[in-house]
């Protein structure tokens, strides 16, 4: 059975820039190794495409720092694609270096006007709703215009809290299948899933709740032995991909690509 939240034939990706060094940070973690980063971006390349994806490449923007992580751009669904309006000013301009790419693959491209701001980041499709996590960089006005739009195909839309101090909605959450969540202790507590079978991160492997399911794949970051033997267990094929030089700007499986199926 196809799904629409992790059934798809594309995905675009952005290679880092070297001033990716400069990207935005929630807490100082070190510098990222922009050669590690490189080759952990390929890896990560290959990995979607072993999953089945025609991915496109898309050169790096030195004057973006964080444009490497293109998921925060846009929200694309199978009827259409939507473009956002990032709260944080360094990374408002990124969308109109995606927009072009979506609009050739895309019939339907509308865009986030603002006032209010929304990143992608902080949006969770799965098959039977789109929970959106207010945050810093997402508020009421961003999620407001964004629900007006998914009317018009019918959408479900939950609004939830992205718990404070943590960048995006889906830093501590992924979906794993039709109804599998895998999520932090501390965001499944605020009960945001209580409809879902959840999968905790292993105490103290927070930073494994950001992968991504991509057909049969799960992209998950290396480096969380705990949390992976936990998916495993539950039978997801599981691609392991080093992430510690995203970690250190914030960045995770999730925030690398769009992942889509598009309809002209
Ligand atoms: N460094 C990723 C972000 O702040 O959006």
């Amino acid at each position: 059975m196809s799904t629409k939240s992790f059934n798809f034939t594309h995905a675009i990706t952005r290679r880092p820039s070297s001033s990716v060094v400069s990207g935005l940070r929630s807490t100082e973690r070190g510098v990222p190794n922009f050669e590690l980063m490189e080759g952990h971006h390929l890896d990560y390349v290959n990995a979607l495409k072993q999953a089945g994806a025609k991915v496109i490449e898309l050169d790096p923007l030195e004057d973006f720092p964080d444009s490497v992580f293109v998921e925060d751009t846009a929200l694309c669904l199978p009827e259409g694609a939507i473009l956002m309006r990032p709260g944080a000013p360094s990374r408002l301009n990124e969308v109109e270096y995606i927009a072009p790419h979506l609009r050739k693959l895309y019939k339907n491209v509308f865009e986030i006007k603002g006032p209010g701001t929304i990143e992608a980041g902080d949006i969770l499709t799965t098959e039977k709703e789109i929970l959106i996590g207010r945050s810093s960089r997402t508020n009421i006005e961003g999620i407001s215009e964004l629900t007006l739009m998914l009317e018009q195909w019918n959408y479900k839309v939950t609004e939830v809290i992205t718990p404070p101090g943590i960048l995006h909605f889906k830093t501590d959450c992924s979906l794993l299948d039709n109804n599998t969540i895998l999520s932090t202790e501390r965001l499944a507590a605020t009960g945001c899933f209580e409809s879902y079978k959840v999968i905790l991160t292993y105490p103290g492997e927070e930073d494994a709740a950001n992968t991504i399911r991509y057909n049969n794949l799960v992209l998950a970051p290396k480096g969380f032995p705990k949390t992976t033997r936990r998916l495993l267990k539950s039978g997801f094929n599981v691609v392991e991909i080093g992430n510690t030089e995203c970690a250190k700007i914030d960045g995770g499986m999730s925030c690398l690509s769009l992942r889509f199926s598009p309809k002209k």
